[in-house]
């Protein structure tokens, strides 16, 4: 609607986890040199905690295709509020499996012969769980056992649990499992320096040159975000568009002012 306007190709706020739009601020370089890590190294388990909105989904798509398939064979679960075997069915489709066995214990033998085959091909298994603070206590126990599966003491299975920082304490409460997770990760949100950084970023991958936004409007922005990107690209989104069709060269920080006052942005 209002790309024409300020002389973008595509939508430069838009809220979808896409990879080409991503900004490696210095709390997702870490968290991504973390989980890189838990993975090539074995480490068997890994949490990346993180507020809602912070990037989690993101960064384990970026995870995904920064990894190479001739290393890494990776199942990304992102729902994993299932039954017990529902969940390890979904496990072995994720990694791609056809003819999903329909019984527990023939699934869980089929991820055993994929994690050999891997093993003996030197590629790395990943299993990866967005959203796993709302794992019930059961697939937690799900995810202790797929840990299980070691040989000479060598991890087989690399568990990436992605999740709300509750997940942190859920895990805590099952020592068995705690004990299995050798890295945890929480991810900020963007300080000032990544959210001035990233609105411009943004922009200029979405084919704009120069920043849309005065200093003063990214102070408003970073003030009441706190540097959360999906609230950041929220504000920016409706920021642009009020300045469209106030025919605006510049967003100054009275326009993030009244988007923030009319209540229209939380
Ligand atoms: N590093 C980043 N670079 C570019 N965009 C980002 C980045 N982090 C987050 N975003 C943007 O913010 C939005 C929200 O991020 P995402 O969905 O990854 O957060 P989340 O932590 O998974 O949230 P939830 O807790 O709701 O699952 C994404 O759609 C994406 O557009
Ligand atoms: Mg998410």
């Amino acid at each position: 609607m209002y790309l024409n306007h300020w002389g973008f190709q595509e939508s430069p706020f838009e809220n979808v986890p896409d990879p080409r739009f991503f900004y490696l601020s210095k709390s997702h370089e870490e968290a991504l040199a973390r989980l890189i890590y838990a993975g090539k190294m074995r480490k068997g388990g890994a949490i990346l905690s993180g507020e809602i909105g912070c990037g989690k989904t993101t960064l384990t798509k970026v995870c995904v295709q920064e990894l190479s398939r001739a290393e890494f064979d990776i199942g990304l679960v992102v729902n994993p509020r299932l039954e017990p075997r529902e969940f390890i069915q979904e496990i072995v489709y994720q990694f791609g499996l056809n003819d999903v066995p329909d019984t527990k214990v023939k699934c869980l033998h089929r991820l055993n012969e994929r994690m050999i085959e891997n093993m003996r091909a030197n590629r790395e298994t990943i299993l990866i769980i967005d959203e796993a603070h709302l794992l019930s206590p059961s697939n937690m126990e799900e995810i202790r056992l797929l840990l299980n599966f070691q040989l000479n003491d060598r991890f087989l299975m690399t568990v990436l649990l992605v999740g709300q920082p509750e997940l942190k304490e859920k895990v805590q409460d099952i020592p068995q499992l705690n004990q299995r997770i050798a890295i945890k990760y929480h991810l900020e949100p963007f300080d000032y320096q990544d959210t001035e950084e990233y609105i411009l970023f943004r922009q200029k991958r979405a084919g704009r040159n120069g920043n849309a936004f005065s200093p003063e409007a990214i102070e408003r922005i970073y003030d009441h975000t706190t540097g959360v990107p999906r609230s950041i690209n929220n504000l920016c989104d409706l920021s642009l568009l009020v300045g469209y069709s106030k025919n605006e060269k510049v967003i100054g920080p009275n326009i993030v002012e009244s988007i923030i006052k009319d209540g229209a942005i939380y």
